[in-house]
């Protein structure tokens, strides 16, 4: 063998050797943590018990307000806070249902309740000062922006309506940000006047649609991608105030936005989705590549947590399953409204 046959070989051995050692390498680190991750998606969904909402100012006089509270899952949010001994300020639409349940959590939990009604997509700076005047003596520590829409049925893009692209916006982006802009100082006070012994606490409801870019709910679909940086940034900024921020992740609970009645394991109640957030807030359950993120609900947690690690939620993969599925639903949706129209004309 040649010099320069022996040199060369030298090299070749060094560089597979390196390869092996540095493949090697990424595995080991790959598997840790991934074992680490589910680990600790475990820890968080099963065995960490349940927060308690003293630490949030519970049975000591304090505020929670809640917003697209008369329905669904904003309701629950409002009749939980109340059993756990928060005074709770009820925002919606419709000032009948707010009156009719204000009256079921004060006779149910003896805390006081206020409630404030109007037409969120109107972002008229009278919806904003009437919440600012209604809370500026209260004790507040916690809200939960929850309000919300989507599109009546999926759509494509280019086919929304003017009013339904701007609805969206307007109440799942501007409104809730100019709420919690409103909100988030009077927090921030309650807890510096109570010496930093109790936190404020600020929750977002994001969804799979915000996870997942959803062809078909495009337009929601970038509405709840926009709250998962703008909530993330905005926990990062209020921290140091003493105030938990979070963003909270769900895929399809029953409810009239839905459209959904029946309860599956991955379609829970919205008493059933409430109940896992508030017993889990802090933690990232499914949402654990995320800060100041959570998935709660334990099924939806682990098909978070599933497609993060499987294929990841910007792959082509995901983008065409979900374009299938919500072609599928539009598709069905036509069919039953002109059924309707049918049995309607007859
Ligand atoms: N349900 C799901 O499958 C699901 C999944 C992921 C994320 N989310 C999110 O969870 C949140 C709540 O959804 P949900 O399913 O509980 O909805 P829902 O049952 O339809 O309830 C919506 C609530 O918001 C209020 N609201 C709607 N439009 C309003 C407006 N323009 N002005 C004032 N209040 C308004 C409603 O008040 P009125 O009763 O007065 O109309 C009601 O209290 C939303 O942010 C949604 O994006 C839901």
């Amino acid at each position: 063998m040649s010099l320069n046959q022996l040199i060369s070989s030298i090299k070749d051995c060094d560089v597979s050797q390196f390869l092996i050692y540095g493949v090697l390498l990424v595995g080991v680190f790959k598997v840790t943590f991934l074992t680490l991750n589910t680990a600790s998606l475990l820890f968080d969904l099963f065995i960490l018990p349940s927060v308690n909402y003293k630490k949030y100012g519970a049975k000591q006089g304090n505020w929670a307000v809640v917003t697209g509270a008369s329905d669904g899952i904003g309701k629950e949010y409002a009749l939980q806070l109340a059993s756990k001994g928060l005074n709770i300020v009820l925002i919606s639409r419709t000032q009948s249902k707010l009156e009719l349940i204000a009256t079921d959590i004060e006779t149910k939990y003896k805390v006081e309740t206020k409630i404030i009604a109007f037409d969120v997509s109107t972002d008229e700076s009278t919806n904003y000062d009437r919440i600012a005047e209604t809370i500026k003596d209260l004790p507040v520590t916690i809200l939960i922006n929850n309000v919300g829409q989507s599109h009546s049925i999926p759509v494509p893009f280019l086919e929304t309506e003017d009013k339904e692209l701007r609805d969206i916006i307007t109440i799942n982006n501007t409104a809730t940000l100019k709420i919690t802009q409103v909100v988030a100082p009077i927090i921030a006070s309650t807890v510096a006047k109570q010496s930093k012994k109790i936190r404020g606490l600020i929750l977002t409801m994001g969804s799979f649609g915000g996870l997942l870019p959803t062809p078909y709910l495009a337009t929601y679909s970038g509405s709840k991608a926009f709250l998962q940086a703008w909530s993330s940034a905005l926990a990062g900024e209020l921290k140091p105030q003493g105030i938990d921020v979070e963003l909270i992740i769900s895929y399809l609970v029953t409810s009239a936005m839905s459209k959904i009645r029946r309860t599956s394991l991955l379609i829970p109640n919205p008493k059933q989705f409430v109940k896992a957030t508030l017993n889990g807030v802090g933690r990232r359950n499914g949402a654990q590549e995320r800060y100041a993120t959570n998935t709660p609900y334990w099924t939806h947690a682990f098909m978070h947590f599933g497609i993060e690690q499987a294929v990841g939620v910007y792959s082509k993969l995901a983008n065409t399953l979900n374009y299938d599925m919500h072609k599928s639903i539009r598709t069905r949706a036509l069919k039953k409204a002109a059924r309707l129209a049918a049995e309607k004309k007859d």
